[in-house]
């Protein structure tokens, strides 16, 4: 019996029969949404380990053989023949754009790039060392504030608007917030350089002298940024549909985004494997340091390794690898960590625990070794994670608004609470 069109469960003595659902790849989905109807009963599944949430053309992954295709297009290709703004119109439209189509594109985010000036009040209010990715969620949270009456969800040019206004703020916003944390004014965004340059002379340039870039600098970032792009229904994606899914406006919903990007089991990984590394310190101490992750009562994990997806080598991680060095290389840059990741990657790969549960390097891995080289600090990791993600939340949000299957996303439980007792007052207590 291959390739069913449903399926039957058997509850008691009563047979329910469930549709399956083919996508254009991927795995079959039984569809239980009359279950509960049907059979009174619900189905569990923690963490959404065996369940799909939405129908989405966006991003596709194939976690046992490797695979990240944007609409279509494998992250390879992308990766040496594209860029990161060139993939945001594709992550949002579907298409590749034509010459005259990605030169408007170019020419409205390059547009939309400036702040409020209230905005930079709002910033001053935050604490010196207030981390980047708390001032980032609060200022995007923030801007729906300023477009709150501006924004019509019915209407599909305000919710493009809506999205191309992110994809060009949050960078400045992002500077400005690293910026703040060090006592800098604020630079505002030229709008004669292509997107990433000019976020390195937001991020970097000083009133005082102008800032002198190696091309690839610029280069590597954005690579970064399309590695990071998407990646389909992640803790953060699918914080921005739930919240999507109850009418909110797109800055809040993205900055319900990248408040789930900052755990470290998710985006905050960046940051986490660069301490790691660091408190790793030499390349002799990398046996020590796998010993301890396979000891479930250290409470210590490799970070940037293992996914719940790939079940193989992350696509992105052997792209960061490859520009990783060089990146170093051109730069000039000679960091012992490098040696002490590569020791790492090649101890864990051997290693029998991590061979058996399939754990590889994630595309965490080597990215915060090219983020320091470019001088980016440490706590803005995983805020480079989020300025390019954005492009894949308000791709998914934009699919979402026009989805005739979209509702509001309600999970049930399973309840392990009291049964129903009566109230006692306090002195029977
Ligand atoms: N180091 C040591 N053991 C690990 C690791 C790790 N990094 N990751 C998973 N395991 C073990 C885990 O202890 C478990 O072992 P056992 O079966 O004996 O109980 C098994 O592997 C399966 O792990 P899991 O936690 O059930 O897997 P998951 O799919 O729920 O978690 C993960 C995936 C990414 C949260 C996890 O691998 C992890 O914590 N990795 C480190 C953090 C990290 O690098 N996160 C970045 C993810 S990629 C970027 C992004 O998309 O945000």
């Amino acid at each position: 019996m291959s390739d069913p069109t449903s399926v039957t469960l058997n509850i008691g003595d009563k047979a329910v029969s469930l549709p399956v659902h083919r996508g254009s790849l991927g795995a079959p989905c039984i569809d239980i949404g009359k279950l509960a109807k049907e059979s009174g009963h619900f189905t569990y599944d923690p963490g959404f380990m065996a369940t799909a949430s939405c129908r989405s053309a966006v991003t596709y992954i194939d976690g046992d053989e490797g695979v990240l295709l944007y609409r279509g297009y494998p992250i390879e290709q992308l990766a040496k023949q594209s860029s990161f703004l060139e993939v945001a119109y594709l992550l949002m439209h579907g298409e590749l754009p034509t010459r005259t189509q990605f030169d408007a594109f170019e020419h409205e985010v390059t547009h939309h790039t400036m702040m409020h000036e209230a905005l930079k009040t709002f910033l001053g209010g935050f604490r010196h060392d207030a981390h980047p990715m708390a001032m980032l969620c609060g200022m995007v949270g923030s801007l729906s504030a300023f477009y709150h009456d501006t924004l019509n969800l019915d209407d599909p040019e305000q919710r493009r608007l809506a999205a191309v206004r992110l994809i060009a703020k949050v960078p400045t916003i992002a500077a400005a917030c690293y910026r703040q944390s060090i006592g800098w004014p604020i630079r505002y965004p030229r709008n004669n350089l292509e997107y990433t340059t000019r976020f390195l002379h937001m991020m970097f340039e000083v009133p005082s002298e102008p800032l002198q870039l190696k091309p690839v600098a610029a280069k590597a970032l954005d690579l970064l940024f399309i590695l990071h792009a998407d990646h389909e229904q992640n803790a953060s994606t699918s914080t921005v549909r739930l919240v999507g899914s109850t009418g909110a406006n797109p800055y809040a919903c993205v900055a319900a985004g990248i408040a789930a990007l900052w755990g470290p089991a998710h985006g905050g990984a960046n940051e986490a494997v660069l301490k790691m590394l660091e408190e790793i310190g030499r390349p002799e101490d990398v046996a020590k340091a796998v010993e301890k992750a396979k000891d479930k009562n250290s409470g210590f994990r490799l970070m940037g390794f293992g996914h719940r997806v790939y079940k193989n080598y992350d696509p992105r991680a052997a792209i960061i690898r490859e520009m990783c060095h060089k990146v170093l290389a051109e730069l000039g840059v000679n960091d012992p960590l490098l040696e002490v990741a590569m020791r790492l990657e090649e101890a864990a790969l051997k290693d029998e625990y991590f061979v058996a549960r399939k754990l590889y390097p994630n595309v965490d891995f080597y990215s915060g070794l090219i983020y320091k080289a470019l001088g980016i600090p440490t706590e803005m990791f995983t805020v480079m994670f989020a300025l390019a993600r954005t492009a894949g939340w308000v791709s998914h949000w934009l699919e979402q608004q026009v989805d005739p299957e979209a509702k509001i996303g309600r999970p049930r439980q399973i309840y392990t609470g009291a049964t129903p007792r009566d109230y006692v007052p306090f002195d029977k207590r």
